[in-house]
C-alpha cells in the first residue's frame, strides 16, 4: 500500500507538507498542492484513519450486529441504519452473528479494538454479558429490536405483542377456533412477546390455552418446515397458523404443499414481516409488517445522539406499531383464478 513518504518523495515535498495538503490544514502554495494532489492520485495513496482518529479519538464508525444477513427484514434495519448514519458523516460496519453468542462476542471484542464509536446490537438471547462488556468500555449502544431483561438501556423495537395479538383476533374473527403458533427462540423477547399476544387474544374469546400447539424455535424456514409437519399430526388438528416471521412462514408453506394442503382453504397462515416491495409480484401473505427501515434509522439517530450530544442519564424505549396487512393466506376469500 503506498505510504505518505512515497506521495512527498513523488511530489518532491516533505511528508509533513503531504499531511498538511490532505488533511487542508496550515499554508502551502498552489503549485505544491497540486503536485501533493497529482503525485497522490498517481500511487493511489489512501490515508491512514488510525493516526487522525488517535488524535480525536473517532473513527467515525458504528459497528450493527444482527443475527442473519440473508433476512430482508435485517438488511432493510441495515440500510435505515446507514442512511442515518451517512447523514451524519458516519459509516455502518455490519456484523452477522447468526443466533451465535460466540460470534456475537468475537464481533465485539473486534469491534472494540477497531475503536468503533457505537454499537448497535440485536442481542443474541439474553445478550447481558454482550451489553455490559460494551458498557465497561464506556461505548455508546443502542439495542435494536429485543428487549433484555433488567438492563435500562436504549432500545428501538416493534411492538411484537400487540401485532401478535391483533393477527390472532383476525384469525378468530375468520371462525378459527384451534390457532397455532410457531415462534421463534423462547430467550428472546419478540419470540416471547408474540407468544403473549397469541395468549391475550385466545384467552380474551374464551378459547383454549392448548401449550402443543406453541412451538419455539430458531427465526429460519427449517424451523417453520418442522413445526408445521408436527401440528398437521395434531388431534383434532389447528386450521390456522401464527408463524413469528417471514421465514418461518416459508418453511411452513413448504410443509403444508408437501401434504397438499392448500392455503387458506385448509390450513390459514398469517405472520410477522412483509417482504420488501417488489420482491414478491403478488403478496400473498398476511402479515404484521414491521417498519424495519425506521427502526434502523431511529436505533442510528439514537446512538448518534448518545455520541455527539451532552451526556445524560434518561433511557428511551422506541416502541414502533406494526401495520397488518390482511391478505390471502388468511382470509376466505378463494385465491384469484
Ligand atoms: O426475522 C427475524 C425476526 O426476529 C424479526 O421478526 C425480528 O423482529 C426479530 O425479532
Amino acid at each position: 500500500m503506498p505510504t505518505i513518504r512515497e506521495v512527498a518523495k513523488q511530489a518532491g515535498v516533505a511528508p509533513i507538507t503531504v499531511s498538511r495538503v490532505l488533511n487542508r490544514s496550515g499554508y502551502v502554495s498552489q503549485d505544491v498542492r497540486e503536485r501533493v494532489e497529482r503525485a497522490a492520485a498517481e500511487l493511489h495513496y489512501i490515508p491512514n484513519m488510525l493516526g487522525s482518529s488517535l488524535r480525536s479519538k473517532k473513527t467515525h464508525i458504528l459497528a450493527l450486529l444482527l443475527d442473519d444477513v440473508t433476512n430482508p427484514f435485517w438488511t432493510t434495519v441495515a440500510r435505515g441504519a446507514e442512511d442515518a448514519a451517512n447523514e451524519s458523516g458516519y459509516y455502518v460496519v455490519l456484523c452477522n452473528t447468526d443466533e451465535s453468542q460466540i460470534k456475537e462476542s468475537q464481533y465485539v471484542n473486534v469491534m472494540l479494538k477497531k475503536r468503533v464509536d457505537g454499537f448497535l446490537l440485536v442481542p443474541v438471547g439474553i445478550g447481558r454479558e454482550t451489553i455490559q462488556s460494551i458498557r465497561a468500555q464506556k461505548v455508546p449502544l443502542v439495542i435494536i429490536d429485543r428487549r433484555v431483561a433488567g438492563e435500562a438501556i436504549d432500545i428501538v423495537r416493534s411492538d411484537s405483542e400487540g401485532g401478535a395479538y391483533q393477527l390472532t383476533r383476525h384469525l378468530i374473527e375468520q371462525g378459527h377456533r384451534r390457532i397455532a403458533i410457531i415462534s421463534g427462540p423462547e430467550n428472546v423477547s419478540t419470540a416471547q412477546d408474540r407468544v403473549a399476544g397469541y395468549r391475550r387474544a385466545l384467552l380474551e374469546a374464551n378459547l383454549p390455552l392448548d401449550e402443543t400447539r406453541i412451538y419455539w424455535g430458531k427465526f429460519v424456514q427449517s424451523h417453520g418446515y418442522e413445526a408445521t409437519q408436527a401440528i398437521l399430526q395434531l388431534s383434532p388438528r389447528p386450521t390456522a397458523l401464527l408463524t413469528s416471521n417471514n421465514f418461518i412462514a416459508v418453511g411452513a408453506m413448504h410443509a403444508l404443499r408437501g401434504f397438499g394442503i392448500q392455503v387458506p382453504q385448509s390450513m390459514a397462515i398469517v405472520t410477522f414481516d412483509d417482504f420488501p416491495a417488489g420482491f414478491t409480484i403478488d403478496p400473498f401473505l398476511t402479515t404484521a409488517a414491521q417498519s424495519a427501515y425506521q427502526m434502523g434509522y431511529r436505533a442510528t439517530e439514537l446512538l448518534l445522539a448518545r455520541i455527539l450530544g451532552p451526556a445524560t442519564n434518561s433511557i428511551q424505549e422506541i416502541v414502533l406499531p406494526v401495520e397488518i396487512l390482511i391478505r390471502q393466506s388468511s382470509s376466505y376469500v378463494l385465491p384469484k383464478n
